[in-house]
């Protein structure tokens, strides 16, 4: 198969694929019109396919003792589009700001074309359309249903602004970070605010464990470790006359490892429970472990699919990408099986995840030779 010559052909209906599923964005758990969509080419395709429960579908292509798993995810996000795309969001509640919609049709695309050459196929390649990624639920989900058990190999990629246009970055080794959450409740004593001595205020405690929590990365982990403490969101109090009797810290620790993850638990709870007594509040913290490990790319499967791509792509097709501190759960499958991610340059102006996110369709093609690769090396 000409990989090259068969992705450009299909550029036009890749590009309707995404402007299709662009409109219709749906929530992690909830892609039933996006399971109806990916369902529906498959069927006109004649492609076999296993729905999963609720979302999702699983295709299959070809037979033969290798099992190639192929895997894009299909959900968007709780976000208010704001560009101004003609193919813009229909759901003024949701958008594909993460560029999965980019990925689901890749995937379309590349199983449409490995379907017309079935014939010449060794393997077996599944498809896997993959929900709720965004809540980091979707992968194991796809793990549980044991489907994927005999996959010999599993590939995966995800469309990035920040880098060049087209770009590609397969490389070996940690490529992306596990994602733990925590919450901390604290609770005080409300009152006057002119009468604080008679109260204990939770806001003070509150101010003082954003600012020590911060010192928690800085000042007790090797700083020749990767690791992020974030606090998004601090509540406190109810009006500006009266001392905040209740606050909630919650916030987000990443990482690359299991064992600094370990540390930052552990000194989190030390560091928590030493402001409780100094500011004499009530506190409890929920931690909750990440569901996925840091993403970490298998050396053999890159250097394969490496291989392959030298018959499609050029050097300069290439580039070195320092490893994210954003998560991602594909990360689960590479627990389970052999396999790498690949990241693509969207070449956009705004970061994924932004109201304002876009990406160059250009870079769709690219996706599609890219899929090709994998589910042939
Ligand atoms: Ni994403």
């Amino acid at each position: 198969m000409d990989i090259r010559k068969e992705a450009e052909q299909i550029e036009e209906e890749v590009i309707q694929f995404r402007r299709d599923l662009h409109q219709y964005p749906e929530l992690s758990g909830h892609e039933v019109m996006t399971t109806e969509y990916i369902r529906e080419h498959l069927e006109k395709w004649e492609i076999s396919y296993r729905l999963l429960e609720p979302t999702g579908v699983i295709g299959v292509i070809g037979s033969g003792r290798k099992t190639i798993a192929l895997r894009a995810d299909i959900d968007a996000l709780k976000i208010r589009e704001e560009t101004d795309l003609p193919f813009q969001s229909q759901n003024t509640e949701c958008m594909h700001a993460c560029a999965h919609d980019g990925h689901t049709a890749i995937l379309l695309a590349a199983a449409k074309i490995l379907k017309e050459h079935e014939k010449e196929l060794d393997r077996r390649i599944m498809l896997v359309f993959q929900p709720a990624e965004e809540t980091a639920q979707g992968a194991a989900d796809v793990i549980g249903t044991g489907i994927l058990d005999q996959s010999d190999r599993i590939f995966g990629l995800h469309i990035f602004s920040g880098i060049e246009k087209g770009k590609i970055s397969l490389e070996a080794g940690p490529r992306m970070a596990s994602t733990n959450w925590f919450s901390i409740r604290i609770a005080g004593k409300s009152g006057h605010a002119g009468k604080p001595h008679e109260c204990v205020d939770a806001g003070i405690a509150a101010a003082a464990l954003v600012m020590n929590l911060q010192t928690l990365i800085s000042r007790n982990i090797d700083p020749l470790d990767d690791a992020v403490l974030t606090i998004g969101r601090l509540e406190a109090g109810t009006a500006r006359n009266v001392i905040a009797g209740e606050a909630v810290l919650e916030g987000t620790v990443r990482t690359f490892s299991k064992e600094v993850e370990e540390q930052i638990r552990e000194r989190m709870e030390e560091m928590v429970e030493a402001t409780a007594s100094m500011y004499r509040v009530e506190t409890s913290l929920d931690f909750q472990q990440a569901s996925h490990p840091a993403l970490k790319n298998d050396q053999t499967a890159v250097a394969e699919a490496m291989r392959k791509a030298g018959e499609v792509f050029k050097e300069k097709d290439f580039i070195h990408v320092p490893p994210m501190m954003l998560g991602e759960d594909f990360a689960n499958y590479l627990g389970e099986l052999t396999g790498c991610f690949a990241f693509i340059g969207g070449g956009g102006k705004y970061p994924n995840h932004h109201s304002c996110f876009d990406f160059d369709e250009d870079v769709l093609v690219q996706g599609v030779k890219l899929m090709l690769v994998f589910g042939l090396s």
